[in-house]
């Protein structure tokens, strides 16, 4: 694909080249992410972080990987504080906006609305999430630390099984991560989750039709026994029709230490694109994992700064010129980072 002033709305935009593209850059990244070097490289531009639905680590990380290229952030993070509410159409909103900034990452909780901003608007547009579509960003950072976890054991991303837990139906973190997935050989896909919340019959029939297994199960325990990534996932009560239906499904599916140890093989990696539920009767992922050395939720958050800064410098074209604006950091550092 064509990077440069590009949207990116969806993962089906990305061949295997591409995603090489994007995790090339994002190495290149690391040692500005882990606060070794600063570089200015987007000095004087403007990002408009546009979250019209909740968002912590997708719309701060956005932000701070603008920052660390030197850019300044201009965000809005309720669809209550903009104009949205006074009837405004996205095609207003993407025209005022995009006359503001120099790239737009965009929020909303409709299926296909970032698209229809991005069409208006007069700047690249990243599709941050939209509705239980899509969520590009989150697949990339995913897909980047699921070959990292594979490389560190010796295996690699073709012929990866994988089981992905909970929620399939409304979530959009999966249903990327389905698609990108794909792109790579033999992927055995366990699909995990109460039959009202499966993965909807598109994406199973496309991941099918690209040669990979599925195996659709509700049992937790058996569905978890053979996999190297176990992604579970969080109930979208949001998109549910009434919060009624949302509460029947909260603490069905709980991963905890016990559980791990007698059912997944010894390296099974544990990840998740947060946020868990850790309400007492959700625990989708107990806190007794929190040791586990497997668990590799921080290693994705961390992850999703260099991914991010690497989708700024393609689209805007300056990865050639970041090591050349570049210097020493020279405050103290910490021992906080999982980048390397
Ligand atoms: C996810 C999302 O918003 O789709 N969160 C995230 O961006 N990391 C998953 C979720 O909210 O459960």
């Amino acid at each position: 694909m064509e990077f440069i002033g590009s949207h990116i709305l969806s993962v089906s935009q990305f061949d295997r080249t591409d995603v090489d593209t994007v995790f090339a850059v994002a190495d290149k990244m690391l040692p500005y992410a882990a606060r070794e070097s600063i570089t200015r490289v987007l000095e004087g531009a403007i990002l408009g972080n546009m979250f019209f639905e909740p968002s912590t680590r997708t719309r701060v990380s956005f932000g701070c990987a603008w920052n660390l290229l030197g850019g300044e952030v201009r965000e809005t993070s309720e669809v209550k504080a903009s104009a949205l509410v006074k009837g405004e159409s996205l095609y207003d909103t993407a025209r005022v906006l995009s006359g503001y900034s120099d790239i737009i990452v965009m929020r909303h909780q409709l299926a296909g609305s970032v698209e229809e901003f991005a069409a208006a608007s007069r700047v690249p547009v990243i599709n941050g999430g939209d509705g239980a579509n899509e969520h590009p960003s989150q697949a990339l950072l995913d897909l980047y630390t699921i070959k990292k976890e594979m490389i560190a054991q010796r295996k690699t991303v073709d012929g990866l099984r994988i089981a992905l837990v909970g929620d399939l139906k409304y979530g959009r973190a999966v249903h990327s991560l389905c698609r990108l997935l794909s792109l790579y050989q033999d992927i055995h896909f366990s699909l995990i989750s109460p039959p009202e919340l499966r993965l909807p019959e598109n994406y199973i029939v496309d991941i099918k039709r690209q040669g990979h297994q599925v195996q659709e199960s509700a049992d937790l325990h058996s569905g978890i026994a053979h996999a190297d990534i176990l992604y579970v996932t969080r109930t979208q009560e949001e998109r549910f029709p009434s919060k009624e239906e949302a509460e029947r499904y909260r603490g069905l599916f709980r991963l905890n230490q016990t559980i791990y140890t007698e059912y997944c093989e010894p390296n099974t990696v544990i990840m998740h694109p947060l946020p868990r539920d850790s309400r007492g009767d959700a625990m989708e992922l107990d806190d007794d994992l929190n040791e586990n050395p497997n668990l590799a939720i921080f290693r994705q958050t961390d992850n999703g700064l260099v991914i991010r800064m690497a989708l700024f410098a393609l689209i805007l074209d300056v990865t050639s010129q970041i090591e050349q604006i570049s210097r020493p950091v020279k405050w103290y550092i910490g021992g906080r980072c999982h980048l390397s």
